[in-house]
């Protein structure tokens, strides 16, 4: 069986490498990189250290406008599929890419699996949200990471093609995780563990209104340890286009991290403030509590257990939020064991190719 995985953007090359480990040796994997993403510490950073094959193909897409960004990848991925000639294509997550890739099969009438199914922050103003429902509603293949994704796709009538496989984020962490252990944190001055807070920043949501994106720096400078702000390049063009210093009082701003080196990050952190899906989820599987800066969150189980609080309207009580302690130890895993890419694979093995 001949599978191709479409990926674009930062966090789905983390979802990747467990797949490619998994697909290896039980069927041939094609990978096609959109180039969404194509900065050095956005991009190749996370082959290298990952250790997943290079892309087989880069369409070099760049940056762009939804519709532009989006249209070329559709242009360019159908005749990629054409010479390839997939059995299944596999999209990941809720990026501009993943939609694309997902028309383009599903126009070609190329089986497509959507990885990471079934979340919903049911807020109409994130691109991700329209990119997960219309990808969830052309796909043939629905892989949920968690017990209420499946819930939401039953919801939408699509229970028939979805299956409950786990997050494969977690796969990747684990291994991570075990694998930096005993390394000095890869950030200015090596500082202590707990000394500390990691922060990222890149929604629209937060970063295009140059007010909010000021008042967000504003009450990040007044927490009570340095944070150390891992700074997106859209953060970074962003602010310089409005005029809004990065460092202000307890902000550090940093070049984004490699994966290990962020895990290794977060690990030490005395929390994380974020406005990532997947470093939620990662501060949650490592303990370390975290401050979201959103209105929701399709990471409810976070939320639920205590380790995740959402602000968003009330940046006031960010300072006292964040300095919170520690909530009650939790054995749960809403996100599975650290197996769901070969359940994955298991799941694309078992259908037949056409
Ligand atoms: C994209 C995804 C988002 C995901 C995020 C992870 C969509 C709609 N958004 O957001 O879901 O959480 O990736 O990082 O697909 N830029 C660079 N170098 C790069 C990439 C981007 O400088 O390698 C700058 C460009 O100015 C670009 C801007 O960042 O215009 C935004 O990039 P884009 O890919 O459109 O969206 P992200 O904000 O990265």
């Amino acid at each position: 069986m001949r599978i191709l995985s479409v990926v674009g953007a930062r966090p789905q090359f983390v979802k990747l490498a467990p797949i490619a480990h998994a697909i290896a040796g039980r069927a041939e994997h094609i990978v096609v990189h959109t180039g969404q993403h194509y900065d050095e510490l956005m991009s190749d950073a996370f082959f290298r250290d990952l250790q997943i094959p290079d892309p087989d193909l880069n369409l070099a897409i760049g940056s762009g406008s939804h519709g532009a960004q989006t249209g070329a990848m559709l242009a360019h991925l159908e005749p990629a599929f054409e010479r390839f000639r997939p059995d299944w294509v596999l999209v990941y997550g809720d990026t501009n890419s993943t939609l694309a890739a997902a028309i383009a099969a599903v126009k070609m009438h190329v089986p497509v699996a959507h990885l990471e199914a079934g979340l919903r922050s049911f807020n109409r103003r994130m691109p991700e949200e329209h990119n997960r429902v219309l990808t969830d509603h052309a796909a043939d293949l629905l892989l949920a990471p968690t017990a209420v994704a499946m819930e939401h796709l039953a919801h939408e009538g699509l229970a028939e093609r979805s299956v409950l496989v786990g997050d494969v984020m977690t796969d990747v962490l684990l291994r991570v995780r075990r694998a930096v252990e005993g390394d000095a944190v890869a950030l200015p001055g090596h500082p202590e563990a707990g000394s500390y807070y990691v922060s990222t920043l890149h929604r629209p949501d937060n970063t295009d209104d140059p007010a909010r994106l000021a008042a967000i720096i504003n009450y990040l400078a007044l927490l009570d340890k340095p944070v150390f702000l891992l700074a997106h390049p859209r953060l970074v063009k962003l602010a310089a286009e409005h005029g809004i210093a990065l460092d202000a009082g307890a902000v550090v701003p940093v070049s984004p991290l490699a994966y290990p080196q962020l895990v290794r990050a977060v690990v030490g952190s005395a929390g994380v403030v974020t406005d990532s899906g997947g470093l939620q989820k990662e501060a949650f599987l490592l303990r370390v509590p975290c401050t979201t800066l959103r209105p929701e969150t399709e990471w409810v189980e976070t939320v639920e257990l205590g380790w995740n609080v959402l602000v968003d309207a009330d940046l006031a009580s960010l300072p006292a939020v964040v300095a919170r302690s520690a909530p009650a130890a939790t054995d749960s895993q809403p996100y599975g064991d650290g197996h769901a890419a070969e359940r994955v694979i298991d799941e694309l093995l078992s259908r037949p190719a056409r």
